[in-house]
């Protein structure tokens, strides 16, 4: 990807005014030059706007660049990051389980995801809860191992979905491997970049099949806008199997009208049948759609992609090293400390392989505190942070603070947090794009506040000093 596609790509201005920042083309609906027109558009043989709840000018922009930053076909714009995950998943998943969908399967059993477990928590009430109610399947495996993910995939898996780079933890999970697993069996991967972005890595280039973004987070990243997108890479086929991927090499009656007769989407859009089915049917069916204003906030905040990324890791490097030799701190959970004293893991092995450019700027680290002894030692630090905000967010231009235990993973028992690698103490930042030296010394003052292991410390020009 280049900072030239991040300004360009998807938009030539046009006549009469040649306006040069994309325009926001704010309408619900277009008139059709004429009756043949619409009845064509409508049969979906001609192409064009009919209605801007399945495309708009504006948004239209913002799927051509995501598409091509990412390295995929085609892509579709919708109204937040969490429904970007659900309608490619019911795309790949089609009709529920047999028996409450009344109708067996080719070979007669639900249908099936298997996912790492290493997921956004919205991801996984998505999963665990409103999937399980429509009848999916959904199996969760350590990321780390390749045996659980062969064990898992069985002729019911429609997806494999993970996270490029995992949250909170920032752990980068052997793309490659897994998607050879998956490919093996016949199934696409689902890759969630948001944390990473094309800037720092194209799931495409290393097996995964669609890719999805919360562009809320660092592709609009200035914390003001809800979006999300999905890009389709165009390498599945869908063909090799018509039993199986029904939904796109079946015939299908709904895309029948004025088609040559038994016409399938994979007839008909090609490499692109995977968009074709998110946004003819999921996107139009149950319209979670991006305005074209929200599309034009997230078009400016692509321009700057590039450079917000270079700043926010170089930022997050600094605090990361600066975190780990600090003695209030037990562990920092990011991928530059951790290649120095596990080069053998299989975050370094991958940062080192996948992501030439460094790894991002959300991570995780511990406090060097006992709540049990001390239950009031998170409380504090996050409250003396001035800085740093308390935000349920990441990707913003301001650095974020969270508490995994008490927010996002509040729903977890104690011990499955602490299968996941998270402790009661660990703390999740999102580095942004403020002076580094402010940061930690934000981070340093509030440090003093957690525990014994902190006491007697004193603040100088260079950092902590006992
Ligand atoms: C990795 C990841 N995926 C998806 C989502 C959901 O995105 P949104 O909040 O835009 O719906 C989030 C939100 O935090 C996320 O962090």
């Amino acid at each position: 990807m280049s900072s030239t596609a991040n300004i360009h790509s998807g938009y030539t201005p046009q006549g009469p005014h040649y306006p040069v920042s994309v325009p926001v083309l704010q309408t619900t609906a277009y008139e059709f030059p004429s009756y043949a027109d619409a009845q064509q558009m409508f049969a979906q043989t001609k192409p064009g706007f009919t209605y801007t709840r399945t495309g708009n000018p504006t948004v239209a922009v913002l799927e051509a660049r995501v598409a091509e930053l990412e390295g995929g076909v085609a892509a579709v714009a919708t109204s937040s990051g969490q429904s970007a995950v659900a309608l490619a998943l019911l795309a790949l998943l089609g009709r529920g389980d047999a028996e409450r969908a009344g109708g067996a399967d080719h070979d007669g059993a639900g249908r099936q995801i298997v996912a790492a477990h290493q997921l956004y928590g919205g991801t996984m009430d998505l999963l665990t809860d409103t999937f399980a109610d429509f009848g999916y399947q959904v199996d969760f495996v350590d990321h780390q191992d390749l045996d659980a993910w062969r064990a898992a995939v069985t002729p019911q898996t429609r997806a494999v979905l993970l996270e490029s780079i995992t949250n909170p933890l920032a752990e980068l999970p052997d793309l490659p491997a897994i998607a050879q697993i998956a490919h093996a069996a016949g199934v696409p991967v689902v890759v969630d970049n948001t944390l990473a972005t094309p800037a720092l890595y194209r799931p495409i280039e290393h097996g995964a099949d669609v890719v999805v973004h919360s562009a809320t987070k660092f592709l609009g990243g200035h914390g003001s806008t809800l979006a999300g997108v999905l890009v389709d890479a165009g390498t599945f086929d869908f063909a090799a199997d018509p039993a199986k991927w029904q939904q796109l090499a079946g015939d299908k009656e709904r895309y029948a009208a004025g088609a040559s007769a038994g016409a399938t989407l994979v007839e008909r859009y090609g490499k692109c049948a995977f968009a074709a089915l998110v946004r003819t049917k999921y996107l139009h069916d149950l319209g979670p759609a991006l305005s074209p204003s929200a599309s034009a906030e997230i078009l400016r905040g692509v321009e700057t992609l590039e450079l917000r990324v270079a700043r926010h890791r170089q930022n997050a490097r600094a605090v990361a090293a600066h975190l780990a030799q600090h003695p209030a701190v037990s562990r920092v959970h990011h991928p530059s400390v951790l290649i120095d004293h596990d080069p053998e893991a299989i975050t370094s092995r991958v940062l080192a392989r996948d992501f030439p450019a460094g790894a991002g700027s959300v991570f995780a680290f511990d406090l060097a505190a006992d709540v049990d002894e001390d239950p009031g030692a998170v409380e504090r630090f996050i409250d003396a942070l001035g800085v740093f905000k308390l935000v349920a967010n990441l990707g913003d231009t301001r650095s974020l603070v969270s508490h995994p235990a008490a927010m996002t993973h509040c729903r977890m028992t104690r011990a499955q947090r602490a299968a996941a690698g998270i402790a009661e103490t660990t703390i999740r930042v999102s580095i942004g794009l403020e002076e580094p030296e402010d940061l930690i010394e934000d981070l340093n003052q509030a440090l003093l506040t957690v525990s014994d292991a902190s006491a007697g410390l004193t603040i100088t020009e260079g950092g902590v000093a006992r």
